[in-house]
């Protein structure tokens, strides 16, 4: 019986950690696999926390360095450098999940209004 509290115990506060991923303290990059490269790459002219900040899809964070490349004079990488900056950027920095509540199904909307609505000479 102790046993199965003691488990039930340590399951509840293993799910209560936040998920925290390590972090550098200089830049706040996430560190994980790649992260050298854009500790490296992205610092140059603004803020890791630029990076930090954003949240984006794979094809999103491309387009974010083409269009730096087009316009801010971000230098080229080679493919592989450029991949290894995607995975991680796309792996630890990905779009939020939609945080607006789905819409209420019709069953628990009130009952057509219009019998309800009172008119202004009431
Ligand atoms: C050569 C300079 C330079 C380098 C290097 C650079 N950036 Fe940028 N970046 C910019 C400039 C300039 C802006 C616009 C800053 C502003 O709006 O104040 C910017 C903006 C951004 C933004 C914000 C985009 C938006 O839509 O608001 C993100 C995200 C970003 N950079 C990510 C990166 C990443 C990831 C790297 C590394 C791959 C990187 N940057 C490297 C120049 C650079």
């Amino acid at each position: 019986m102790t046993q199965r509290i003691a488990f039930l115990l340590a399951v509840t506060l293993f799910w209560c950690q936040p998920v925290s991923a390590e972090t550098d303290p200089r830049t706040g990059l996430i560190i994980d696999t790649g992260w050298e490269l854009v500790n490296g790459h992205c610092g140059a002219c603004h803020s890791h926390k630029l990076v930090t900040g954003q949240r984006a899809d794979r094809q999103t964070w491309l387009d974010i360095i083409r269009w730096m490349q087009a316009t801010q004079n971000l230098w080229q990488f080679d493919p592989d450098t450029e991949n290894k900056i995607l995975d991680y950027l796309a792996t630890n920095y990905p779009p939020l999940p939609n945080r607006r509540r789905a819409p209420i199904p019709p069953s628990l909307m009130p009952a057509d209004s219009s019998d309800t609505v009172l008119s202004a000479e009431d």
